[in-house]
């Protein structure tokens, strides 16, 4: 059986983990029912390659934006560069931005870095893609000061913390790690959220589902994140699929 309208709502294709194949393997996306892609970036030098895969193909978006692990010598003017990217028509979002608390990166430089990409975003009407690993408690400090349109990507919160997010209008996106044996969280999480707020996504090249955990990722293994989330609500899979991909045309504006 065949499906369609798979949306990757969030990949990294600029990884070095694709530099053997990288094209041949984006092309052969389609042929395996994905309709589209959001490549995010953390960095300048990675925007700029996201919105060059953007350009060279219809169904990819690009997200452009300071990922919290990359703040090493950032430009100064790196609010207005990115400013500039945004102009692009086939810049979607900015991201992806957040907070990472598993590395010993100061954490008062993330914060200032994540709220002023939040406040380029409110002025330029832009949506945002949002990392947050180990820093739930100042990341929703944050969303509920500055109340972004946002995705919180690869969700790895609470049901609390998901309720929390929903009821500030945000989407969240779920990856390959709501097949894992131990994601207890993530499982709860796919059940309870709202389906007109659920994105799919695979953070390729990382986060496989299983049965390909550990392997290297592409947006068509969405399809089995896709069949734990369906089985576990008691719906079909295509149906999860056309809700998912509507839900990001949506968030994204696309
Ligand atoms: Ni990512």
């Amino acid at each position: 059986m065949s499906f369609n309208n798979i949306f990757d709502a969030h990949a990294h294709y600029d990884d070095a983990k694709f530099d053997g194949d990288r094209f041949e393997l984006i092309e052969s996306l389609p042929s395996k029912g994905v309709c589209g892609i959001v490549n995010n970036s953390v960095d300048l030098e990675t925007s700029k390659i996201s919105i060059s895969y953007a350009e060279k193909y219809d169904f990819m978006y690009a997200a452009v934006g300071y990922h919290p692990e990359n703040l090493d010598n950032m430009p100064d003017d790196y609010l207005s560069r990115l400013a500039k990217l945004c102009e692009h028509k086939k810049v979607a979002a900015i991201g992806e931005i957040g907070l990472d608390y598993h590395w010993d990166i100061d954490r008062d430089l993330q914060k200032k870095i994540f709220i002023q990409q939040l406040e380029l975003a409110e002025s330029l009407k832009m949506p945002v893609v949002i990392h947050n690993r180990e820093a739930h408690g100042d990341t929703l400090e944050i969303l509920k000061k500055y109340r972004p349109n946002a995705l919180v990507h690869c969700f790895s919160g609470s049901v609390e913390m998901m309720r929390e997010v929903v009821k500030l209008g945000m989407c969240i996106s779920l990856g390959g790690v709501v097949t894992f044996k131990n994601a207890r969280h993530s499982v709860e999480v796919a059940k309870e959220v709202p389906l007109d707020r659920l994105l799919l996504e695979t953070d390729a090249p990382y986060m496989a589902p299983v049965p390909f955990r550990g392997k290297r990722c592409d947006s068509s293994l969405i399809l089995y994140t896709a069949q734990k989330i369906a089985e576990l609500r008691g719906m079909s899979v295509q149906s999860l699929l056309d809700i998912t991909a509507e839900n990001a045309r949506r968030f994204y504006s696309i």
